[in-house]
């Protein structure tokens, strides 16, 4: 019991759960001017997609610090939010929990792959066990008039896949297969509503006079169901504080899911 719940603490710390929060509010205060571009264009895409759809309610999936929610302007029209998140961070909880229009909810959103890689021994973790939790998880509903996933995808299966290639659980074709599943089930889960997605595509390295030196993919599945689609580019880290070799842009896009059956 007790090594049970040293392994879930332990584990949470290499997973990096608050610590990933903190990394984006610092980043976000260092990196404010390129930044403030990619939060603009994310909020516009959210208010774009209340204005088609007219919604009472609106869920959002990875609100985190909510840096790129229109909060208050979804607030002044009356819309009811469901914010959903693995964690909250407790400035935005003590922020709006007294507010009747919003409420917070606590989930992971891969279907309970994170829990799974807390609790379990590194001895007992596998490929095809990881592949048979993802594929099989019920993937979360909400009920919202517009469900919005936020800056989220490449997030769902970067977490997990960090640490399992750090403790050299997979191989890389096994780490792209298991991150695509993930992404898979995502998507499928939004088309279940209506759906806007954000989500960066891409990571694109530049050298210092400006020259595309490398990209890596972020996302692994088919977008091409995407409506309605916007691109931008987010000045993701100048200091190269993320990777030391080059300065770092995501290719963000964004699009309505087009709800099916
Ligand atoms: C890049 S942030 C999105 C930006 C966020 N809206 C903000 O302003 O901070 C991704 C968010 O997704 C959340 N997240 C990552 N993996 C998750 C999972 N498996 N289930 C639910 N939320 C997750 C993180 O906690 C984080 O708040």
């Amino acid at each position: 019991m007790v090594l049970q719940r040293l392994r879930k603490t332990r584990r949470a710390c290499q997973l990096g759960l608050t610590s990933g929060q903190i990394g984006i509010y610092n980043r976000y205060i260092r990196e404010h001017e390129g930044w403030e571009k990619h939060l603009s264009e994310s909020r516009q895409a959210i208010i774009g997609a209340v204005e088609v759809f007219k919604p009472q309610s609106i869920c959002i999936l990875g609100s985190g610090l909510l840096l790129d929610v229109p909060l208050e302007e979804l607030l002044s029209r009356n819309i009811n939010i469901v914010l959903v998140d693995l964690l909250h961070p407790a400035q935005i909880v003590n922020k709006y929990s007294s507010n009747s229009l919003v409420r917070f909810e606590t989930h992971d959103l891969t279907g309970g792959l994170i829990h799974y890689l807390q609790t379990t021994r590194l001895k007992d973790l596998n490929f095809f066990t990881l592949l048979n939790l993802v594929s099989s998880a019920n993937a979360y509903a909400s009920n919202a008039d517009l469900v919005v996933s936020l800056n989220l995808l490449s997030q769902l299966s970067d977490i997990p896949m960090e640490f399992l290639r750090h403790k050299k659980v997979l191989t890389d074709w096994q780490g792209i297969e298991l991150a695509s599943t993930i992404q898979q089930k995502h998507l499928e889960s939004l088309s279940k509503s209506k759906s806007l997605l954000i989500t960066d595509i891409m990571e694109e390295f530049y050298d210092d006079q400006g020259k595309l030196t490398a990209t890596r993919p972020t996302v692994h599945v088919d977008l091409s169901l995407l409506t309605q689609v916007q691109e931008w580019l987010w000045e993701f880290d100048s200091a190269k504080t993320y990777n030391e070799d080059a300065i770092t842009k995501l290719r963000v896009v964004s699009g309505l899911v087009n709800k099916k059956g």
